[in-house]
């Protein structure tokens, strides 16, 4: 597949020719675009109903998602498909130490949309704006499929193992991405930043 991109001021396009002839045009904008209601609907369609208790949301505890690092695509009739949204969570290691950290999701791209480089070009979108400085952290976490998130986007496992969560995860779905000088920490509990001090119970079971 050939994949073309195009910068424009702080709108991005992407065009995607399959060799099957297929053509789509996205337009990749700030999420801020979008009405509450049609990104709710969005959600509901792409997860399922018990969406809200998955420890993603735990993790967010209804934190704000950040302006300049969520998303949302619409299609060549600008329909909306796709959004992204990042919100600022915390780090905090058994000594006390809390550092920033950006975490990515909910990732959601419509069924119907789904398989044509949506999710893509919105990671695309957060990555890019990660190198043009508009991200306050230099580091990522989310939660999520390793063959997507390791595999496209450099994601690890490796760099969670010793994370507590406040909720129950599949370990090998729990990632992060940094370039961190002196990278981050083995141990470490992720979540809302104004989270007590208790130690989560380390959970290993899937979500
Ligand atoms: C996961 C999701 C965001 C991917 O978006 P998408 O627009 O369908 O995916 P893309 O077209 O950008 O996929 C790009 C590549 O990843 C692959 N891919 C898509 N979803 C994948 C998944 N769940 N696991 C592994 N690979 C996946 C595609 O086959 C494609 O591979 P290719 O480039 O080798 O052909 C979308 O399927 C979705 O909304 N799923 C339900 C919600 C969800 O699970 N979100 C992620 C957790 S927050």
């Amino acid at each position: 597949m050939i994949r073309l991109s195009i910068l424009i001021d702080r709108v991005k396009r992407v065009a995607f020719i399959r060799p099957e002839g297929l053509y789509l045009v996205l337009e990749i904008v700030p999420l801020a675009n979008i009405a509450t209601h049609a990104i709710e609907s969005l959600l509901d369609a792409a997860f399922e109903p018990e969406r809200k208790r998955r420890t993603s949301y735990l993790i967010r505890a209804n934190q704000p998602w950040l302006p300049a690092l969520s998303f949302a695509a619409r299609d060549a009739a600008g329909f909306f498909c796709g959004q992204l949204q990042c919100t600022r969570v915390s780090l905090t290691t058994p000594e006390g130490d809390v550092q920033p950290i950006t975490f990515v999701g909910p990732l959601a791209v419509l069924p119907s949309h789904q398989a044509h480089g949506v999710g893509r070009a919105l990671m695309g979108a957060l990555m890019s704006a990660e190198e043009r400085g508009l991200s306050d952290t230099d580091a990522f976490a989310v939660i999520g499929d390793p063959d997507y998130f390791a595999r496209l986007f450099d994601f690890s496992a490796a760099l969670t193992q010793g994370w507590e969560v406040p909720g129950p995860v599949d370990r090998h779905r729990l990632l992060a991405k940094t370039t961190r000088v002196g990278g981050l920490p083995c141990v470490a509990r992720l979540g809302p930043p104004m989270l007590g001090t208790a130690p989560f119970a380390l959970a290993r079971t899937s979500a």
